[in-house]
């Protein structure tokens, strides 16, 4: 069987490439989703470690909440979907600010964005599209680097990403967080979100959290199915044995 075309893959909604998985549907729906106070949003732009944090997150709770997949990714029924849910949502996105869903902004939902050094997100992405079938073929780095460059690749530039977020730094229900930074010193981060999300968690626990959310753990849990192969936080894929490469 042929690879499946670009056009099978790609589309593009207000000017950002989307993968097909994020219906026209779906994402021009998304101005009218009904946020909750209590939703927290997981922001980043792909392969910023979404995973690494959603992990951390969803262990710092004692009380019962539900990682959902991205709010914009698959059809229409999503959204009646998360609308059902009774439980306390983490709602991850790669959407920009520009284009979440108004009511997020509105009802002061808190919001975690993940960043990570360009440089590292375009090597990880790059190897995502050459063992995801879900994304184009791409035959060289140096072809890919250079579609990365022009904002060509899915969820669009990088650049234009970090800047729309970035512009709401002053923003108390936003919280900024870096991947390196949570490779030097992740109690420290941990802490900064439990914080952040007014959870009062112990030293102990978040010595815990971070020995359980090491690359080592995630991904052998991963491999040993430990937790759901399909559920992934990133609406590109719904294999999980895609996202732990190297970290
Ligand atoms: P690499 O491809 O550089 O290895 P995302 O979750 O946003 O898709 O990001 C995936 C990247 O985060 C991958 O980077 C992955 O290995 C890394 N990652 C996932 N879990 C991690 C962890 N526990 N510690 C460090 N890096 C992690």
């Amino acid at each position: 069987m042929s690879n499946p075309s670009e056009a099978e893959l790609i589309h593009m909604f207000k000017g950002i490439p989307f993968t097909t998985r994020s219906s026209p549907e779906l994402l021009k729906s998304l101005d009218t989703f009904d946020a909750r106070e209590d939703d927290v949003l997981l922001v980043s732009y792909p392969k910023s470690g979404t995973h690494w944090l959603a992990g951390v997150i969803t262990k710092l709770y004692n009380t019962q909440v539900t990682l959902t997949s991205p709010i914009e990714f698959g059809d229409i029924s999503r959204l009646e979907e998360l609308n059902k849910l009774s439980s306390k949502r983490i709602i991850p996105t790669h959407l920009d600010y520009n284009m979440l869903p108004p009511n997020f902004k509105n009802k002061k939902c808190k919001m975690i964005y993940i960043s990570r050094n360009p440089k590292d997100t375009a090597v990880s992405m790059y190897h995502y599209y050459r063992d995801n079938p879900n994304l184009p073929t791409v035959d060289t780095w140096t072809a890919f680097f250079d579609l990365f460059l022009k904002g060509d690749v899915v969820c669009g530039s990088w650049f234009d990403h970090f800047l729309s977020w970035e512009e709401q730094e002053n923003d108390k229900n936003i919280l900024f967080l870096f991947y390196e930074d949570m490779k030097k010193d992740l109690p420290k981060t941990v802490k900064e979100i439990s914080l952040f999300l007014g959870l009062n968690v112990s030293d102990n626990d978040i010595q815990d959290i971070c020995k359980k959310s090491s690359f080592s753990e995630m991904k052998s849990d991963t491999e040993k199915e430990n937790s759901d192969p399909s559920h992934t936080v990133c609406a590109l894929t719904s294999n999980r044995k895609l996202i732990f490469r190297k970290g």
